[in-house]
């Protein structure tokens, strides 16, 4: 079933309906609560989060790569095998389909496969992938199986599998997990082509991220400056609430197929 095909049992705020249904190019900012719903954990939330469980410091930094690259790699491995196991859920799905009546731009935070996978293209995965590995050394993209987590028959994967990083065909040097670590700049050409997206776009959703990091939370307030409204999806309040122009305190996956319904709903009225 689409989206669009359900009821749409989600009241959806006016000004949301009205600003996406006039809006020819959406952008749309998300972070880890956009796949909480297929069951992938947040970074800050209490207890679930995993940088309540884990210090990032110790695992997502260069230097916890140059202390213990083996717990790193098994860290992210565990972490990409969970991504893999997850399928994207209604809130991916419906980015999908709101792309099937205008242009769609997709800036994420994340570092999983759930937009693609709901059939988006994303245009910049701001902190990486899990399935982006490469050379630390010559930046070579790793496409050996090591890449995929060895497990033996009956174990389940765990975050302190400890697995040595392979190594880059071309130089020998250590292969990397493809992630923005801690203290690490953002790709450039990411970048780029996030603000690219939210200065093109005529509104801004911002979904499921708590609007804690930077540079990622400076893409809302570059939209605001610019005169663009920004329209919050997210259960909490964050930073961004007070200076958004609507908030909607809604989940992803109950919130994007109700929009979407709603705008193929106005669109079908003569
Ligand atoms: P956070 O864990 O900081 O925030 C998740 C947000 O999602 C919170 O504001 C929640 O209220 C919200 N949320 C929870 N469930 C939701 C749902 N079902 N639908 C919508 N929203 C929901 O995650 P991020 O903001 O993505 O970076 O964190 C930003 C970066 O910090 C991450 O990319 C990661 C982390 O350190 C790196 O690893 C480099």
């Amino acid at each position: 079933m689409q989206p669009s095909d359900r009821p749409a049992e989600v009241a959806v705020p006016h000004a949301v309906a009205e600003l996406v249904r006039s809006g020819a190019d959406i952008a749309v900012l998300t972070g880890a609560g956009m796949s909480r719903e297929s069951g992938i954990s947040t970074f800050r939330e209490a207890q679930t989060g995993l940088w309540e469980r884990f210090d990032p410091e110790e695992i997502a930094s260069v230097d916890a790569w140059s202390q213990d690259n083996a717990l790193v790699w098994g860290w992210y491995l565990w972490r990409a095998h969970v991504a893999r196991r997850a399928d994207p859920n209604d809130g991916h799905i419906a980015l999908a389909e709101l792309a099937s009546s205008r242009s769609v731009s997709i800036v994420t935070q994340n570092v999983d496969d759930l937009h693609e996978r709901a059939g988006s293209r994303v245009a910049a995965h701001l902190h990486g992938s899990l399935f982006a590995p490469r050379c630390e050394h010559c930046g070579t993209p790793y496409l050996g199986s090591d890449a995929e987590i060895r497990v033996r028959d009956g174990e389940e994967p765990s975050p302190e599998l400890r697995v040595d990083p392979p190594t880059c065909m071309h130089c020998l040097s250590l292969v990397r997990p493809g992630i923005v670590w801690f203290g690490e700049p953002l790709p450039v050409d990411a970048w780029g082509r996030a603000e690219a997206a939210v200065l093109a776009a005529d509104v801004v959703l911002v979904v499921g991220t708590s609007n804690l990091v930077y540079p990622a939370a400076r893409l809302p307030e570059t939209a605001l400056e610019a005169g663009i409204p920004v329209i919050e999806i997210n259960p909490e309040v964050t930073p961004l609430s007070r200076h958004a122009s609507v908030t909607w305190r809604a989940t992803a996956a109950t919130a994007l197929p109700a929009l979407v319904a709603a705008i193929n709903a106005g669109a079908a009225r003569p």
